[in-house]
């Protein structure tokens, strides 16, 4: 992450001085462990699910020119609903951007127009795209003759060729990318599928989200909410290493960190009802919505978030981390033994051959670690070996982190999981 400059830095955190020593201040506005001594201190207290907007985006900052999102008429931005072979998905916000014209239309895109969409739509960080985007090419995508992938189901033979037809989409990557107890979206094996919009779930969102405004507090209760409902409900909820770790939270902190609209009161974003509804394609309003899963749009006069706040991999950990602190059975990976409320967690340890424990996991920089190379151990849909964009993009994020080297998953812990075994993704 880009941080200002050290006088303007402590400036902005003048308020918080009782907290953070000056002294911790001026180094850490020059050092890139910032993030590890900063939760230190926070460790004791208990954090909002936003604690980590004044570490992340200390100075407000807003450029109405540089942030506005231009999809009026004229702009070839401008929303254009998708026809009957366009691919639509699970994912409301890369289906807003084929809806815009920021990806093709068809929902069929390479990595790179993948890469070049999220960070400048909507300031996503490059190496948490470039991660996801070339995670998509890997898990999901033409594996032989380049990483295409679709936002939604299968390619037709018109769209991706004869391999492109071999990548299953986002829709086909359940327990690889596609996860459980999603905000919006059905439990694969509890609805018989995984991506069309549930108008009562975002009903719910709404209804954990008082005041006309959704918050990351409010997205938090909300996961947490849906997680027990999930549990409680369908007998096949799984909480995978990767799909439950990483991509659960991901799809929370999203929908705040790049659908709020910002402002000059409101640099660090607010998402009201409108702009949620809009996103997330819902027509109607409050106690009367309607979803319409694949109508995702920009709103007009949107502005995105600050191009020198990018959401980058250490926002988003350190966003996943307080979650974790405020609801501890995020991080339980395991799921359901085929009964509801039958809940079983699996041992880190055994998961992981002894590389990382449960208490060890939140130390240091382990969890990071975990989760990006627990990333790469899933089953690509055609192995080639030459997973290098992705190793690449992996390499690049836990580089500088002294990672413990994990091997593999051992993927018989978690067999028992009837939720796993109907889409096995590792070993
Ligand atoms: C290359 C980048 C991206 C990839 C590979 C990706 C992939 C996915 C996948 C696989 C899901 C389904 C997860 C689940 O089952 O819960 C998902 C959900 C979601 N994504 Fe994305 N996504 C990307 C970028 C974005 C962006 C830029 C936004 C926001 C503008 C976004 C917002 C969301 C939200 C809010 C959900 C949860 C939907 C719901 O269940 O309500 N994603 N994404
Ligand atoms: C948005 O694009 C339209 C069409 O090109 C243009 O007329 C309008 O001035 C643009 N708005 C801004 C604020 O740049
Ligand atoms: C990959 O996707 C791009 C963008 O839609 C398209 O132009 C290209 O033809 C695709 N390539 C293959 C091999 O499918
Ligand atoms: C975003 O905020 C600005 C400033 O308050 C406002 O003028 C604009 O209408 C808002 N955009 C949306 C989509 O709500
Ligand atoms: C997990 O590891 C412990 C300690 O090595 C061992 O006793 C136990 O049997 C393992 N559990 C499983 C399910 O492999």
């Amino acid at each position: 992450m880009k941080l200002p400059t050290f006088p303007l830095f402590v400036a902005a955190l003048a308020p918080l001085t009782d907290a953070f020593p000056a002294a911790m201040l001026e180094a850490a506005a020059h050092d890139p462990t910032l993030l590890k001594r900063a939760e230190k201190l926070l460790a004791g207290r208990q954090a909002g699910a936003d604690a980590a907007t004044a570490l992340f985006e200390p100075v407000p900052i807003f450029d109405a020119k540089a942030q506005y999102v231009n999809v009026s008429k004229g702009s070839g931005h401008e929303y254009v609903a998708p026809g009957s072979s366009d691919l639509r998905g699970p994912c409301p916000g890369l289906n807003a951007f084929a809806n815009h014209n920021f990806l093709p239309h068809n929902g069929y895109a390479t990595v790179a127009q993948y890469i070049d969409a999220t960070t400048k739509v909507v300031g996503m960080g490059p190496l948490l795209a470039v991660f996801l985007s070339a995670l998509g090419g890997a898990l999901d995508g033409d594996m032989v003759r380049n990483l295409n992938w679709s936002i939604g189901g299968k390619p037709s033979l018109a769209q991706g060729g004869a391999t492109g037809v071999l990548g299953n989409g986002l829709i086909g990557s359940h327990n690889k990318y596609e996860s459980d107890a999603s905000p919006t979206r059905p439990d694969l094996y509890q609805s018989g599928n995984d991506y069309m919009t549930v108008t009562s779930q975002f009903q719910e969102l709404i209804d954990y989200s008082p005041g006309g405004q959704v918050t990351l507090d409010s997205l938090t209760s909300f996961r947490s909410h849906r997680f027990d409902t999930q549990i409680a409900n369908n007998p096949y909820f799984f909480n995978g290493p990767f799909s439950g770790v990483l991509v659960q939270p991901a799809a929370y902190t999203f929908i705040y960190r790049f659908m709020a609209n910002h402002s000059a009161e409101n640099p660090t974003g607010l998402l009201s009802y409108d702009v949620i509804q809009s996103w997330f394609g819902v027509q109607g309003s409050d106690g009367n919505y309607k979803a319409v899963q694949g109508t995702e749009r920009i709103p007009e006069n949107w502005y995105k978030r600050a191009i020198a706040y990018p959401y980058e991999t250490d926002y988003f950990l350190a966003d996943a981390l307080n979650a974790i602190k405020l609801h501890p059975k995020f991080l339980d990976i395991g799921g359901n033994t085929g009964t509801t409320n039958s809940f079983t967690g699996v041992d880190i340890s055994n998961l992981t051959g002894g590389v990382f424990n449960s208490q060890t996991l939140l130390e240091s920089n382990n969890f990071g670690c975990f989760l990006y190379q627990v990333s790469a151990q899933g089953k690509p849909d055609i192995l080639l070996g030459a997973l290098s964009q992705l190793t690449g993009a992996i390499g690049s994020i836990i580089g500088k982190l002294g990672c413990p080297q994990l091997q593999a998953i051992d993927a018989k812990q978690l067999q028992k999981f009837p939720g796993y075994t109907k889409q096995a993704v590792y070993g």
